[in-house]
């Protein structure tokens, strides 16, 4: 199947570190890819040159085969590209369907002149929305101020599917969150994979990682240096990669 995103030879330096070193992994729609690394890997700064927020140095982004460079996070969602942080910027006074809807609510026209907000086909869309996430907000005119992290993590992805988003960056989505609500989290995953949405996920957690993904990229220190099958690797094996202990030339640490 064609790569719905390619990243190519990508590199990015901030003054006199070298954030990225010559990246490129690809995307296949429905695919869910995990990045994983220490801190400070790169994994961010790769996930914000896919997403708009930093151009590259040098290499280049492709999407559906197009190439594509984006002058700002706007121009990356337009494209269908979306994030979804730990720390989501959401609007905590507006209730669940502004959030998704984000200022385009589907209008109807009063006394067939002044258009208004049509309450009821919003109501029905976020209802049919957050269902096909299988999340557990009880009503969709809560405002966000009073969701939990996994229910906010879940507004984020109703807008991502509502949105059409071809691929969703996770970034640590559930570094903040509880247990119960990290398997949420996970389970929408896979949701919007199925979607055929292609899914970049962030995770500290490798367990996490194993089992949500199906394929998994090892950064360290700015370097892609493995790529492989969830299913045809491990833990352990993740470990000595992140740790530069299976990479060639690479100072083993003490
Ligand atoms: N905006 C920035 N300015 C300067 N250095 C940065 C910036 N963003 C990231 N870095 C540096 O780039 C490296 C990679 O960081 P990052 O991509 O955040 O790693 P990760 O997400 O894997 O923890 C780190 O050394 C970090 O300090
Ligand atoms: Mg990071």
């Amino acid at each position: 199947m064609d790569a719905l995103l390619e990243v190519r030879n990508v590199s990015k330096r901030f003054g006199a570190v070298e954030a990225l070193k010559d990246v490129s992994v690809s995307l296949a729609p429905g695919e869910v890819l995990g990045v994983v690394g220490d801190n400070g890997a790169g994994k961010s700064t790769l996930m914000k040159v896919i997403s708009g927020a930093h151009p590259p140095d040098s290499g280049e982004l492709r999407l559906a085969g197009q190439p594509a460079s984006f002058a700002s996070p706007r121009a990356a969602r337009q494209a269908g590209i979306e994030m979804i942080y730990q720390d989501l910027a959401l609007a905590d006074h507006l209730d669940v369907g502004a959030n998704i809807f984000l200022g385009r609510e589907p209008l109807r026209r009063l006394a067939g002149v002044v258009p208004v907000i049509d309450d009821a086909t919003v109501r029905a869309e976020v209802v049919a929305l957050l269902g096909r996430i299988e999340s557990h907000i009880p009503d969709p005119e809560t405002r966000v101020l009073a969701l939990s992290g996994g229910q906010r993590q879940a507004v984020a992805i109703a807008r991502a599917l509502y949105w059409k988003a071809k691929v969703v960056i996770m970034d640590e989505p559930t570094a903040a969150l509880a247990a119960i609500e990290s398997r949420n989290v996970l389970r929408m995953a896979r949701s919007l994979a199925r979607d055929g949405v292609g899914i970049l996920f962030i995770d500290h957690n490798l367990l996490e990682v194993l089992e949500v993904c199906d394929r998994v990229a090892v950064m360290y220190r700015g370097s892609k240096v493995y790529e492989c099958r969830a299913s045809e690797t491990s833990q352990d094996e993740l470990v000595r990669y992140m740790t530069g202990f299976s990479v060639q030339g690479a100072a083993v640490p003490a």
